[in-house]
């Protein structure tokens, strides 16, 4: 059964249906034909305008077309969506061949791999951590170090003080006093902690750390001060590095020198860093009889030496950092270069 305004709607029906590409657009063409406003349903609900003789024709025809579209959309409903149900599944398929996914790992801050690095050495040649408060008794920090209440570093210029008593340690020394008046000789220690003064440029920081070590026993000398920092020096600046001992000054130790290491950088040529081929690292000294008699030692009977170094001083010329600050903003980009 054949009527021309039937064949039109199921012409462009069928030419629609076959270009869908999609279950959303196969329900858009069902809706359009066969739906309560759809062409084809439009058509028959009108049939009772028609001419008397044409009705049952147009009737019979749409009917078909009706059935036939209803067949053809439910079949290609099923294809499409058994289609689209594959690539879902291939989509959401694990490829376990992708690398895994690594959590950010942290690394240790440059000072504090220089300063275990410091210790591992120390430890290694039989000494112990000691530690002390950063708040200290002007008595640990000074009094007891031979630092008389008139001597410049007490100005107020370089401590900070919490009170007339108290203050924040200017260096790891006290540790020393701290560690003898608790134990007998002999005494081999090191002492890594903050210290802090009232200094800020590019190579001061008012809070900074410092390692001291200290060893007293029966006959302890001068050389043994010497070779132990030469040990050091090898351990820490590599095995040809050399050390020179200069005259200096300090309280509580006599008498005193200060330490360069033969600059790393030039081998001693002399170089922007430098200037002279030597690199002063730290201070050191055979441990002052009057300090020895504070804590209860018998100088007669014991001696002993000691040295303090700037852990932040020995990082920068290690890594070649020009600014101290760096180690204190925290800036990842600096940060990972040590990782
Ligand atoms: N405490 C001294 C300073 O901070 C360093 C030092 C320690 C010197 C031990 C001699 C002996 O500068």
């Amino acid at each position: 059964m054949r009527h021309p305004r039937v064949d039109a709607i199921a012409d462009e029906a069928r030419a629609a249906i076959a270009r869908a590409g999609s279950s959303a657009e196969l329900e858009q063409l069902r809706v359009r034909y066969l739906g309560r406003q759809g062409a084809l349903t439009l058509l028959l609900r009108s049939l009772g305008t028609l001419p008397e003789k044409e009705r049952p024709l147009v009737g019979a025809a749409a009917n078909e077309v009706k059935r036939e579209l209803e067949a053809l959309l439910e079949l290609k409903l099923t294809q499409r969506r058994e289609a689209e149900r594959r690539q879902e599944r291939a989509r959401q398929r694990l490829d376990l061949t992708l690398p895994g996914r690594r959590p950010p790992l942290g690394s240790c801050h440059p000072l504090t791999r220089v300063q275990d690095e410091i210790i591992a050495i120390f430890v290694g040649l039989g000494f112990s951590v000691a530690e002390g408060p950063e708040i200290e008794s002007d008595y640990f920090n000074f009094e007891a170090l031979n630092i008389p209440k008139d001597h410049p570093a007490r100005d107020m210029q370089d401590t900070f003080y919490l009170s007339e008593d108290t203050l924040l340690r200017t260096h790891t020394s006290p540790v020393q006093i701290r560690t003898m008046q608790s134990q007998r000789p002999p005494v081999r220690i090191i002492c890594p902690g903050r210290v802090y003064r009232r200094d800020a440029d590019i190579t001061h920081s008012p809070m900074f750390h410092q390692v001291e070590g200290l060893a007293v026993d029966r006959q302890v000398s001068m050389a043994d001060l010497k070779g132990t920092l030469e040990l050091f020096a090898r351990e820490m600046f590599g095995p040809r590095s050399r050390i020179r001992f200069r005259p200096s000054f300090f309280p509580f130790t006599e008498p005193s020198a200060e330490v360069d290491v033969l600059c790393f950088l030039c081998g001693g040529s002399g170089c922007r860093v430098c200037k002279d081929g030597w690199l002063e690292i730290l201070g050191s000294g055979m441990v002052h009889p009057q300090v020895l008699g504070n804590v209860g030692y018998d100088p007669e009977e014991v001696t002993g030496w000691a040295f303090g170094m700037g852990i932040e001083r020995i990082a920068m010329l290690k890594y070649g950092v020009d600014d101290i600050r760096l180690f204190f903003e925290n800036d990842l980009r600096f940060l990972r270069q040590f990782a």
